[in-house]
């Protein structure tokens, strides 16, 4: 049930789903020396979430030219592919593709939407982008972040986002490019309530006005917000597997989503960094089946929000609807 039912993704970072030994066989091509990144078994290794975001930039500068960004959005649909998902929005940052330099950044953009546009023939996996300047850059470069993502927007990129360290600055530091991503035509989305707590949760929605929140669940530790939350139809890209995996929460029994879906919120399931949390969209369905005994019915509605939520065009959404109604991918 888990493998062949069809899934939407709304949460996975682009170079942080490379597989490690695609990551390897880079640095073997261009004799970069990373070997400290990888564990005896050849995963990556890390100790805490603030060592991940340094392994992951390490993995990332081995993506140095808007052709590997091809190969590697094609090793990556083609996973997701593989679990199922039948469309998938990827988190992408100017800040590894050219550096924040538009034009540098509008090739490494033409090369990614064209292996998307190969894989959506080839494998029936639909792909849109969202924008992320990383939060421990800072303001300024995130707005240099913006002024691409709004030059920019379009069929493939539809959104907005800010991932990176939660601990740093504050969502309304990063208002003028939230606001000029909006009026660009983009839709929002930004971590939050990941390692910050609830009022990580309720400054990101309220300062920055975003529709959906990437994680979200600490929003559990305030009951008044969970109730706003799903009073206002908020969207959270809940990540279980990234979360275990980071020791957010000891087990998938501790986690927050079935809880946060039992009082209304609109939850989504996501992969975040699938290879990272040794995890997949098909395992993150089998561990939540486990957990909570969900059954198809809840997948198959949880899969129609996160299509509703979704940020492409009207049109894509109502062909990714039609795919969820199939009784299998
Ligand atoms: N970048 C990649 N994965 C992330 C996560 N889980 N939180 C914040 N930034 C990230
Ligand atoms: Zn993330």
């Amino acid at each position: 049930m888990t493998e062949v039912l069809p899934k939407v993704e709304l949460h996975l970072h682009l170079e942080g789903a490379a597989p490690a030994a695609f990551i390897r066989q880079l640095a073997h091509e261009k004799r970069m020396d990373i070997s400290g990144i990888f564990d005896a078994h050849g995963n990556y290794a890390y100790r805490d979430f603030w060592h991940f975001l340094e392994v992951y930039e390490v993995a990332t500068a081995t993506l140095t030219r808007p052709e590997d960004y091809a190969r590697l959005t094609r090793a990556v649909l083609e996973a997701s592919a593989a679990s199922g998902v039948v469309y998938s929005e990827t988190f992408l940052s100017p800040d590894f593709c050219g550096g924040r330099d538009l034009g540098a950044w509008r090739e490494y953009l033409a090369a990614i939407a064209e292996s998307a546009a190969a894989a959506e023939r080839d494998l029936g996996i639909t792909l849109c982008g969202i924008v992320t300047p990383i939060r421990h850059f800072g303001p300024e470069k995130a707005r240099e972040t913006a002024l691409c993502a709004a030059e920019t927007a379009g069929d493939f990129i539809v959104g907005f986002g800010l991932a990176g360290d939660e601990k740093k600055w504050q969502p309304i530091d990063f208002k003028w490019s939230f606001d000029l991503a909006r009026e660009a035509g983009l839709h929002l989305t930004c971590h939050a309530g990941e390692w910050g707590g609830p009022e990580s949760v309720r400054a990101a929605w309220r300062d920055l006005g975003v529709a959906r929140i990437g994680h979200g669940v600490r929003a559990v530790e305030d009951a008044p917000l969970v109730d706003e939350l799903a009073e206002a139809g908020v969207v959270l890209e809940c990540c279980p597997g990234s979360n275990i995996a980071l020791g957010l929460y000891p087990n998938w029994p501790a986690h927050p989503i079935a809880r946060l879906r039992e009082k209304g919120v609109r939850v989504t399931i996501s992969t975040d960094d699938p290879p990272f949390f040794h995890t997949t969209m098909a395992r993150e369905y089998a561990r939540l089946a486990e957990a909570f005994g969900w059954d198809e019915a809840i997948f198959r509605s949880i899969a129609r929000t996160s299509a509703e939520a979704s940020f492409c065009a009207p049109s894509t959404r109502e062909k990714i609807m039609k795919k969820l109604e199939k009784a299998d991918v």
